[in-house]
């Protein structure tokens, strides 16, 4: 039987709580589908600083890479603030190793839970947006510089970088509902008048069958709130799909519900919850698993091309909520633990017949 190398890197605060899920998910569908997984825990962020004294080792590198794909929880915490060191340094090193250069963050709004949103019903119904945010370049690494009383990260795009996750979304626009929007901020920036002049070119030369639009970051912090069901797969540059994802979590009704993968050429893709590490109420059997979850159907559909799998564990996150399984974020009492066995079970109970549609992004 064919075995698939899984590297788990549990990380910070409820990192390992999300990554003991996504792990028990893994172990269901190979037990359901007659898989093979075999995993590899290593360290990276905090507690790799303070078992190694960095947040990236070599072994956890080499692991990552010798690895079919990755599984992240989170990495950071107050712990390392002030530390010469920092927890996150770990994940961008390790992103821009594996050359992950598109990071996938699909948003939507499950009818069960319209009602944790904050925003209105009539707003965030019906909500299917993915946003394609640029991994490896801007100013997460560009030249840093710092003195006394002066600082600046340089930002920092080149055509071919920009081109690569353009070709991303419009293939994932294509597989969709064939709209593409790009974010910059052109009316100010230069990178941002490349971003768009480099898009609207491949636009024209080879994907003119897709519907492009431009928007203004600013203006698109609005929009994305004010009318998301008007958005499918939304491409922008490093810094501001950062932003913008937190923001577009808020649709679903948490942060907790939101899954991510991202991908490069051909290395292992590294699938993470968007979460981050929650240190308020690390440790506690309090945070939602379903991020991880729902990161462990794209590292099954994405990472390890198991389509029926990836389907089943989908369904199975919506079947848990349709059964009203509710974690603290969606206002319910149930731990993370309990949640991940009652998707567990829904796992093992899948069958062919019972698998949802779901969404395309590439
Ligand atoms: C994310 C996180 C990371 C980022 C941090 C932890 C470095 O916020 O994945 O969105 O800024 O990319
Ligand atoms: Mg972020």
């Amino acid at each position: 039987m064919k075995s698939y190398a899984i590297t788990l890197l549990p990380g910070d605060g409820v990192g390992p709580e999300v990554t003991y899920v996504a792990k028990e998910v893994l172990h269901a569908v190979a037990e359901r589908f007659n898989r093979r997984f075999v995993f590899d825990t290593q360290a990276i962020g905090g507690a790799a600083i303070e078992a190694s004294g960095a947040p990236l080792t070599q072994e956890t590198l080499v692991s990552c890479r010798q690895a079919d794909a990755v599984f992240l929880g989170a990495v950071g915490g107050p712990k390392w603030e002030r530390s010469a060191q920092r927890p996150e340094a770990g994940l961008l090193e390790l992103r821009k190793a594996l050359g992950l250069f598109a990071n996938i963050r699909p948003v939507r709004v499950y009818d069960e839970l319209i009602d944790c949103s904050p925003l209105r019903r009539t707003i965030v119904a019906e909500t299917d947006l993915v946003i394609f945010r640029e991994l490896t370049g801007g100013s997460y690494f560009g030249e840093k510089r710092r003195t006394a009383d002066r600082a600046s990260d340089e930002c920092v795009y080149t055509v071919g970088e920009i081109e690569r996750i353009a070709h991303a979304a419009f293939t994932a626009a294509r597989a969709r509902r064939g709209k593409v929007t790009s974010v910059d901020k052109a009316n100010v920036l230069e990178t941002s008048r490349l971003w768009r002049e480099t898009v609207t070119r491949l636009h024209a030369e080879s994907y003119a069958d897709v519907k492009l639009e431009h928007a203004l970051v600013d203006s698109m912090a609005m929009q994305l709130i004010r009318q998301p069901r008007a958005f499918d797969v939304i491409v922008t540059e490093n810094m501001f799909g950062d932003i913008l994802s937190d923001e577009a979590s808020v649709l679903g009704g948490s942060i907790g519900l939101a899954p991510s993968a991202s991908l490069g050429a051909g290395q292992p893709g590294l699938f993470e919850p968007v979460h981050g590490s929650a240190p308020d109420i690390a440790g506690r059997d309090l945070c939602n698993p379903i991020g991880a979850v729902l990161s462990v159907a794209l590292l099954l559909r994405y990472g390890l091309k198991l389509r029926e799998e990836a389907d089943a564990v989908d369904s199975a996150v919506e079947r848990a909520l349709r059964a009203g399984a509710r974690t603290a974020d969606l206002g319910g009492d149930i731990g993370c633990r309990a949640m991940g066995d009652l998707i567990v079970d829904q796992v093992l109970r899948s069958d062919a017949f019972t698998h949802c549609a779901h969404a395309h992004w590439g």
